[in-house]
């Protein structure tokens, strides 16, 4: 196993895009950052200097930081920000995860420019278990806003109301040809006559659902977030943010250009949204008119649920896994916005959600609320009180017809930094219920330091006694990112084998500003193995 050492320098540096320049704060200048290559097994030591003006972390996501909460990244849960002028070191090691991941700042909403890819290959002397490609391709989708997204969730968070939609989508930082001043911001994928790519695909988009397809194209699906899944062909992919899928594609139509593009899968009903399509251009080797207009992807409707609901459920593991059967915690989490009244004495220009309301979103009708003093595993780790309690609920509330016609009354969820504690080595199965409270909606739901089998999902209100029956306990896929569906819910499993402080939470930006999250507090085991590494001396404090 290797040690691969880097050095991650974020600083502001002027990018140009729709024909506009912005101060961007990028890492190491570039938009988007640097892609990591490692192997299963190698150590990565990643040092990261804030030279910009904001707090910032890495968060390496999907990386299951086993025993190394420190270095997984989410600002006030497993560390302090790392503040202007001030550095700090992430270790960790990948074990056992094979595919693609992605690294992506966790502190406001400054992962709009902060990211880049993480490609794990299999173990030196390992060989894919697929035919090794010829070429691969990292793609990264992301969403450019012709502003400082800092300041569009600044003015969000103050007016209460939903952000502005970015202006565009992107394939690696590029908007493609067909947003105005975009020709040349447009990728190019090259690929020879007969041979195969590995795409890389990620949605590091801040709050979209993406569609993805290359024209006349078929795609065969071999890993999705760095987890190998059985071999299927699709035209079509859905990634919600946070998502990975690895696919396989063959140079087997007349040499040409095609479109590779990417667009909205949005499932709520009447939001705002941006519906323009970004474009990167799959171009065959000596292709002899490279000037020729690339033959266009046909996407998908931006409400096909039909679509996304036939990709998931033909993702599966490879072989026969094993599920924990032996359930120690059976959690029903709500997982949907909500509204807040307007406080008392607060301004009209404060409350422009809704007929003068403040948006919100919950988990169990509780908005998360990130502590300012310290770090949630630091606090936990030194023992010091007030900084959260471990009594968030099991269930909601109150039950009521989650996906139906929801009252009112239900759309007020209360603030709070409650943790669920979990003993080391317990088994956790989740249902994740969506609810149409203000509106139904596709949330990714991803925990940060697991992987977890996706065992049912489904439309309506979950029902235990008709859908158990009915789990997938033999060849479910893993993942760390479950897009739970529209006005349906979503059953995850995992064991508590990592001891620390894991934030699980909607991938939408958006909804996680609005308090759509909890976090899990694990035990340490008996042993070293089983117990968290001390915090590093260079850990920032607050
Ligand atoms: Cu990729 Cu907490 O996120």
């Amino acid at each position: 196993a290797k040690l691969h050492t880097h050095q991650f320098v974020v600083e502001a540096t002027p990018v140009k895009r729709l024909c506009k320049t912005h101060n961007t704060i990028t890492v190491n200048g570039m938009y988007p950052g640097p892609t990591l290559e490692v192997n299963n097994g190698d150590t990565l030591v990643v040092k990261v200097i804030n030279r910009a003006r904001y707090n910032v972390t890495i968060h390496w996501h999907g990386v299951r930081q086993m025993r190394s909460a420190w270095a997984d990244g989410p600002e006030f849960v497993t560390q302090c920000p790392i503040r202007a002028g001030k550095s700090y070191t992430y270790r960790f090691t990948i074990q056992g995860q094979e595919g693609t991941l992605w690294w992506h700042a966790h502190s406001s909403w400054l992962r709009a420019t902060v990211y880049g890819g993480l490609i794990i290959r299999p173990k030196q002397g390992d060989a894919y278990p697929f035919p090794k490609p010829h070429r691969e391709t990292p793609l990264l989708l992301g969403e450019w806003w012709d502003a400082n997204p800092i300041d569009v969730v600044r003015e969000a968070s103050r007016s209460g109301a939903a952000p502005n939609v970015s202006d565009a989508y992107t394939i690696n930082g590029q908007p493609g040809d067909l947003y105005n001043c975009s020709a040349k911001h447009t990728l190019i994928v090259p690929i020879n006559p007969g041979q195969t790519n590995l795409l890389r695909v990620v949605n590091s988009a801040l709050n979209q659902e993406l569609f993805f397809k290359v024209a006349n194209h078929k795609l065969t699906v071999v890993a999705a977030d760095a987890s190998y899944v059985k071999p299927f062909s699709t035209s079509v992919l859905m990634l919600g943010p946070g998502q990975t899928t690895d696919v396989l594609i063959t140079a087997n139509q007349p040499p040409n250009r095609y479109h590779i593009a990417a667009r909205a899968y949005a499932s709520a009903q009447g939001a705002p949204f941006d519906n323009t399509t970004t474009t990167a251009i799959l171009q065959y080797h000596n292709f002899s008119s490279p000037s020729a207009k690339p033959v266009a992807a046909l996407m998908p409707a931006f409400n096909d649920t039909p679509t996304v609901t036939a990709f998931t459920r033909s993702l599966r593991s490879p072989r026969r896994v094993e599920v924990p059967t032996k359930i120690d915690h059976n959690l029903f989490f709500t997982v949907g916005l909500g509204l807040n009244n307007c406080p008392r004495g607060a301004r009209a220009r404060n409350c422009q959600g809704p007929n003068g309301t403040r948006f919100a979103a919950s988990m169990n009708n509780v908005s998360f609320v990130l502590p300012s003093n310290f770090s949630l595993l630091q606090a936990h780790q030194q023992g010091l009180r007030g900084v959260f309690t471990t009594d968030f609920p099991a269930r909601p509330p109150t039950q009521f017809d989650y996906t139906g016609n929801v009252s009112r009354s239900l759309w007020q969820p209360m603030r709070g930094t409650r943790l669920y504690k979990l003993k080391y080595g317990e088994a956790v199965q989740v249902v994740l219920q969506g609810t149409s409270i203000f509106t139904a909606e596709n949330h990714p739901i991803h925990l940060h330091g697991y992987d977890f089998y996706i065992v049912a999902e489904g439309f309506g209100n979950f029902n235990p006694t008709r859908d158990t029956p009915k789990f997938n306990l033999v060849d479910p896929p893993m993942r760390n990112t479950a897009s739970v569906p529209v006005g349906g819910w979503a059953v995850i499993r995992f064991v508590a084998d990592n001891p620390g402080v894991w934030l699980m939470h909607c991938h939408l930006d958006v909804h996680i500003t609005w308090g759509l999250a909890m976090a899990f507090l694990v035990d340490n085991g008996v042993g070293e193995l089983q117990t968290l590494q001390p915090p590093p001396p260079d850990l920032p404090l607050c």
